[in-house]
Order: structure tokens, then sequence, then C-alpha cells
């Protein structure tokens, strides 16, 4: 376990240099990976690429998702697409072969409706990381963003999953994912209270992804005075109570965009090293380059494993070419043109200081 666990880490730096160079052709396989083990959700929230188009509902076949983690080898895997992960009737028995063949760590996010039912088998699954899905911090916005879903259910459930994590003496850390749109940014303090109150280690605030674009949503004219109130009181009272957050990144943006209106605002600066860390395979084995490429379905796919090969998809003619892209910061896929966060050298220093990784590396 030793040496694959120093072989892991070796990889994890070398893989850093390969991104920083521009490699179009990286020798080294990525860190992380994303595998859309089911498409199956009891929600349609309105803030999902489901509220907008559902293309099927189906479990991967556990031997197929052992077949994508073992031609990968992740040391982080994270088991979402666009799905509830807890639905997959065996996601656990996935989980554990990645833990238990490659030494990976292994999160996921989640609605948390399903805790209450799976809380020991959570904790029993050797999950690292979970976080819970959040799209307003209020009764009412958790209620209308989500689909109808009950904060107070939400709140039962990460309770029986502490309480879970007492019985048996471990267990996953648990987290708030927190989509900050236009009609949920105003709630930021509330997330850091309903963080602090159900015992949550921190809250990771995520700018929403857009169907119609960069300048839309949060991005697009709105008043900056409000956002820096809402942000500057959650990063107040998540120092009151202790609860790490990605508040200071947000202050940072918000100084940088400042007036400037929305068509003028300049893309963050730097190179987004996600196509050389990360991958995203989708239910049926078409591989993406990145897990916000799921709200534009009909771009970006980089190709298919077939027969566990891997490595020709990761080294293959899209790859490069996205790559090349990166490096020159021209970015063609729609879904890169209006990232919110793209993963430059910068946020990464960020992020590690914060000791909070978004999903695709914690
Ligand atoms: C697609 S969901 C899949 C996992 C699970 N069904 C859930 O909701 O937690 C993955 C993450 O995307 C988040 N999400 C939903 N709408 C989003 C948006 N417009 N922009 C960014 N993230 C979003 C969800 O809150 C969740 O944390
Ligand atoms: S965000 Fe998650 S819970 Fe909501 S519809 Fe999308 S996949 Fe389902
Ligand atoms: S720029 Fe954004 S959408 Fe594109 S690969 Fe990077 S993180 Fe993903």
């Amino acid at each position: 376990m030793a040496v694959r666990n120093t072989l892991k880490r070796s990889r994890a730096l070398r893989v850093i240099p390969e991104a920083l160079m521009g490699r179009e052709a990286p020798r080294a396989k990525p860190v992380h990976m994303h595998l859309e083990h089911t498409t199956r959700c009891d929600h349609v929230c309105s803030t999902c690429i489901r509220a907008h188009r559902i293309d099927g509902e189906e479990d991967m076949p556990v031997e197929e998702a052992k077949g994508y983690i073992d031609s990968i080898g992740p040391s982080f895997l994270s088991l979402n697409g666009i799905g509830e992960p807890l639905m997959h009737p065996e996601w656990d028995r996935i989980a554990r072969h990645a833990l238990d063949a490659h030494g990976a760590r292994v999160g996921m996010a989640t609605t948390g409706t399903h805790f209450r039912a799976q809380a020991d088998r959570l904790v029993q699954s050797g999950v690292g990381l979970v976080k819970v899905s959040f799209h307003g911090a209020k009764p009412r916005t958790f209620s209308r963003l989500a689909s109808g879903r009950q904060l107070e259910v939400v709140e039962d459930g990460i309770a029986a999953l502490h309480e879970a994590r007492m019985r048996h003496g471990r267990g996953p850390s648990v987290r708030m994912n927190y989509v900050v749109s236009e009609q949920s940014f105003k709630e930021i303090p509330d997330a850091v209270s309903v963080a602090a109150r159900t015992g949550m280690d921190a809250v990771y605030f995520k700018g929403a992804l857009q169907h119609k674009g960069r300048n839309s949503g949060i991005a697009a004219e709105h008043d900056i005075e409000e956002l820096s109130a809402a942000v500057g009181a959650g990063a107040r009272l998540a120092e009151e109570h202790n609860v790490r957050t990605n508040l200071d990144h947000w202050v940072r943006e918000i100084r940088r965009v400042g007036k400037v209106p929305p068509s003028e605002r300049p893309v963050p600066p730097g190179r987004c090293m996600i196509p050389w860390l990360s991958v995203f395979i989708r239910v049926d084995g078409s591989v993406l380059p990145c897990c916000n490429c799921t709200w534009h379905p009909d771009e970006g796919t980089m190709g298919r494993i077939e027969d566990g090969d891997f490595e020709s998809v990761w080294r293959g003619q899209p790859f490069k070419e996205l790559r090349a892209e990166m490096t020159a910061g021209t970015y063609s896929l729609t879904i890169c043109q209006d990232c919110p966060d793209p993963v430059t050298t910068a946020q990464v220093g960020e992020m590690a200081m914060n000791r909070l990784w978004p999903g695709f590396l914690a």
C-alpha cells in the first residue's frame, strides 16, 4: 500500500509540470476522474441541465464501471454525473473498487435526501468526502430551486450521517456545495449558518453554470453592492463559526470585475489546467474533458473508451487540440467561454491556501 501511495503521489506531481508546460499529449494520465455511474435522479432542479433536457436514465453496470476505473487508475474519483449517485443500487461496490484496487480517495456530490436510509452504508463504503448540494439556504428558496426538496429532510439526513459516523468511529467529511445564482446569492450568509448548525466542515460556493452564457445569471448586470454585501456577511459569519469557505475568492473576483459592464469583462487570466488533471466519463463511455461540459451535451466529446483503451483518447487529436487552445487562451467550447471558474494556477494556489478544493481534487 505504501509503495502504491508513493507511486500515486509521484503521478500527481508529474502531471503538474506537464500542465504548466502545456504538453498536448501528456505522458501522465489524469489524477482525477468523474464517473457518471448513474443518470437516474428523483429531482429536476431548475438550475440543472435536467430542467432542459433528459436523454435517458440508466445505471452503469458495476463491471463496466470497474473497467473504466482500471483504465485510468485515478488518485481521486468523483462518483458523479447528471444523476443522483446514491440511486445506483450498487454505488458502494464501485467506490470500494476504486479504494481497494487503486488506493483512490472517493467523493461525491449528492442531494442528501437519501442519507437517512443510507447513512451506515455511506460510512462503511470508505467514501472520504460527501458534498451536500444546496441551491438556496432558506427553506422556501431551497425547495423552489430544487424541485420541492425539503431543507428539513436534508438537515435530518445530515444528522443521520453524523450519528452513523459516531457509531462507526469513522466516515466521510461532510461539506456543503452551494450553487451561487441570481436567485440564491442573497442567501450566502444563511448558507454559512446552515453549515454551522448542521456541523458541516466547509462550504464551497460555486458560480452557477448558465445555459444562456457568460453574460447571464450572476455574471450579468446585477447590483454588485448587494453581491459584495452578501459575500462580506457570509465571510464574517464563517469566521465566527469556524466554517471554511472559498469566499475570499469571490471577494477578489468582485474586485476584479468591479463596475465593468458584463460585455466588456475580460476572461479570467491564465490557462485552465483541467484537461491535464481531470477527465469525465459519461454513462455511455464517452469522454469529456470536464464536468462542466455536461451542460452543453452536444459539444466537447473527446472520444470513447473502447476495450479499456483510455490512453488513445487521452492523447488523441480532440484532446490535443483542446489543450493547444487552452495554452493559447482561445477557448472554442461554449462552456469554457462561459466558465465561471477556470482552474488556473492562481486558483489552485488559493484552493491550497484554503484547503478547500473543488470537487475535482477533493
Ligand atoms: C449535477 S449534480 C449531480 C449530483 C446530485 N444529483 C446533486 O444534485 O447533488 C452535481 C452538482 O451540480 C450542482 N449544480 C446544479 N445546477 C448547477 C448549475 N447551474 N451550475 C453549477 N452547478 C450546478 C448540484 O448542486 C450538484 O452539487
Ligand atoms: S442538480 Fe442533481 S438533484 Fe438536481 S436535477 Fe440535477 S442531477 Fe438531479
Ligand atoms: S475552462 Fe471551465 S469548462 Fe473549460 S475545462 Fe476549464 S473548468 Fe472546465
